[in-house]
């Protein structure tokens, strides 16, 4: 059987690698590091633009060419606009005001740090962005959020030992009545023992009294175990649909997601490179925040008014310790710790990647096709539901093992994407053959309800 995670992994460097050689060749006609300009467009640029997606701000790839081409206007122009956008309009510059307009009058921050070399590194990069490399190295940021997920998980792993060991204690109670109701069934009916039996135990009573001590002992053990089962695994069920606790910051997916259409991936980046989606550091809201101190939206969810949204950003620049009449940290941070929601047993393997990034158009497909009243454009939805209309995050499926199997038993696989069709391109034409060129492939056929593919 194909090993998806590993062959994935060779997969990405390999592609990593040739297109990070292509992408520097290319850059050698324009002026500025790409590889350089990445880094510095993720650490200052991503809170509200993407290469080609609109924001906060609009979508920046190829934005050279296309100013030039559009608008008639060069690189001094964009060096000055990322340098002092405001100084820029103030200058009453015509396509500035212009794009400021559009923009709602949205703000864009001043970068008076950056040099003219790191802006044409940001330009070459928005003209020629080699391929994510570092789809393929290892995460280097390793936050507090790390942390608690590691922790939570040792803790659930505690929790799912003791629940198995209570649930094989019940099993073996079960089999020892079993095994003695058996027994006693066998000795009544026997004509011959009837005599032997004289000298037996011929009823429970004379059973119970003789046993009496050490069945009482073996079955108050047992009781404790099973009743600390039951109420674990009550607990356990209670983590499922509609789980939904409070944070400590009153954080709305409603408000970024939906109303600000902030892309899930600006926050949880990890989704398409692995395992964990992550939950994002602080870090990544004071890109937006430290220019966003108050709350102006129209939109106030009943109960709240508008004190109560910016007593949360409040929170959020105490925890941070940032200091916004003086623009700047002060050094005291006090770390906000979010409540988990989603958290599989870890005896569960499951890939956030392999679902975002493989499977992406095969689970938007099948979701719409199935509720064609309530389609979906992002596949975060198919599992976790509309977010983006969720002011407080609850899950919205409960997810249990039938639930991942109905999806994969269900699911036409997208044999046209390119992982697919490099990881699967054997198996697909021997399937074909096997069952015909019209069957459908779905996620089982690929291995998707072998044991070992989600389970330890
Ligand atoms: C706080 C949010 C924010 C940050 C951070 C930000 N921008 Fe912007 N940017 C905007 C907005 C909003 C606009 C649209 C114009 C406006 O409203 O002023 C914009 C417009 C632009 C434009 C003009 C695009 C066009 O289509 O004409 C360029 C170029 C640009 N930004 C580059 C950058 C670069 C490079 C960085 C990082 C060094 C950056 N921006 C960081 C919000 C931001
Ligand atoms: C501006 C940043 C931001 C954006 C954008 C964002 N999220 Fe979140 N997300 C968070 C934070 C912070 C938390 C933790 C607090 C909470 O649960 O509300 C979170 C929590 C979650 C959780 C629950 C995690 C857990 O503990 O199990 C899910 C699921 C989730 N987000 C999905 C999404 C989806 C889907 C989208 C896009 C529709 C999205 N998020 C957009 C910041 C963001
Ligand atoms: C891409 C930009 C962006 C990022 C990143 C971002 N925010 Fe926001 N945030 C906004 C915008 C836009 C608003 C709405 C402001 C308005 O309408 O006046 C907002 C509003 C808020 C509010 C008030 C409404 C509410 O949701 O309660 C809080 C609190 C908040 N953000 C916290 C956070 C936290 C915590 C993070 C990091 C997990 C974060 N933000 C990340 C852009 C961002
Ligand atoms: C095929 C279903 C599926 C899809 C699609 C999916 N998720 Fe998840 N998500 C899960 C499951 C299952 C978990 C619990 C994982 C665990 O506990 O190990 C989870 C957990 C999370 C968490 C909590 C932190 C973590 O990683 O454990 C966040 C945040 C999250 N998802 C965000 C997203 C975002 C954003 C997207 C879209 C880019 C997305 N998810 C797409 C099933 C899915
Ligand atoms: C909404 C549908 C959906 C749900 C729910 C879902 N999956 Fe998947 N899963 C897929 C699709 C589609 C693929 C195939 C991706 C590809 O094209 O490689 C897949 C592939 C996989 C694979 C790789 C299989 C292989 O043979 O390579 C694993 C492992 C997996 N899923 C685990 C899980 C687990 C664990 C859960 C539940 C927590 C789950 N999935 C829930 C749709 C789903
Ligand atoms: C598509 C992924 C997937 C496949 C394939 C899969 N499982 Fe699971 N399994 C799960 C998930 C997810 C859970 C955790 C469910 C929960 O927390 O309720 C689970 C839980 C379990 C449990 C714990 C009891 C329970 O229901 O919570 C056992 C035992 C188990 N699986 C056995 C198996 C066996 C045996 C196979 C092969 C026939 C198998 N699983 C195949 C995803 C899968």
């Amino acid at each position: 059987m194909i090993d998806w995670r590993k062959h994935h992994k060779k997969g990405l460097i390999a592609i990593g690698i040739l297109l990070s050689t292509s992408a520097l060749y290319k850059a050698q006609d324009v002026q500025g590091d790409p590889a350089k300009g990445a880094e510095l467009f993720k650490t200052n640029c991503t809170a509200c633009h993407t290469l080609d997606k609109k924001l906060i701000g609009p979508p920046l790839k190829g934005i050279v060419e296309k100013l030039q081409k559009e608008e008639n206007i060069n690189r001094d122009w964009l060096q000055k606009w990322v340098k002092d956008n405001k100084a820029l309009r103030a200058s009453g510059d015509k396509y500035a005001n212009k794009i400021f307009e559009e923009y709602g009058k949205v703000e864009m921050q001043q970068f008076p740090n950056l040099s003219e070399e790191d802006i044409d590194n940001i330009l070459a990069y928005t003209s020629n962005p080699p391929a994510e490399p570092a789809a393929a190295e290892p995460k280097k940021e390793n936050d507090a959020t790390d942390l608690n997920a590691i922790n939570a998980q040792k803790e659930s792993e505690a929790t799912t030992k003791i629940v198995m060991i209570s649930l094989f204690a019940i099993a073996s109670l079960l089999i020892w009545i079993l095994f003695k109701i058996r027994q006693l069934v066998k000795l009544s009916q026997s004509e011959e023992l009837s005599e032997l039996n004289k000298t037996r135990i011929q009823s429970f009573s004379e059973l119970y009294a003789k046993y009496k001590i050490v069945g009482q002992g073996f079955m108050a053990i047992l009781a404790v175990l099973a009743a600390y089962g039951v109420w674990n695994w009550m607990m356990w069920i209670g983590v499922y649909k509609g789980y939904k606790p409070e944070q400590p910051i009153y954080f709305s997916h409603k408000i970024h997601a939906g109303i600000n259409k902030i892309d899930c991936q600006l926050c949880h980046s990890g989704a398409k490179y692995g395992k964990v989606s992550e939950i994002p550091s602080l870090n990544v809201c004071m890109n937006c925040h430290k220019a966003i101190s108050e709350y102006k939206g129209e939109y106030l969810e009943p109960g709240h008014d508008r004190d109560f949204y910016n007593d949360q950003i409040k929170i959020l620049y105490a925890s941070t310790g940032w200091d916004p009449q003086k623009m700047a940290y002060t050094g005291k941070e006090t770390p906000v710790e979010w409540t988990r929601i989603h958290n599989m047993p870890d005896f569960v393997y499951f890939n956030h990647s392999q679902h975002v990034v493989a499977g992406e158009q095969a689970i938007i497909n099948s979701f719409n096709k199935k509720h064609p009243n309530d389609q979906i454009d992002v596949v975060c939805k198919a599992c976790h539901g509309k977010i983006d209309t969720m002011n407080v995050v609850q899950m919205a499926n409960n997810f249990t093992m039938g639930w991942c199997i109905e999806c994969h038993r269900t699911t036409e696989v997208d044999m046209g994407n390119a992982y697919n069709q490099a990881y699967f391109e054997k198996l697909h034409d021997k399937l074909k053959k096997q069952y015909g060129s019209a069957t459908k492939i779905t996620v089982d056929a690929i291995g998707g309800i072998e044991c070992g593919k989600c389970h330890y």
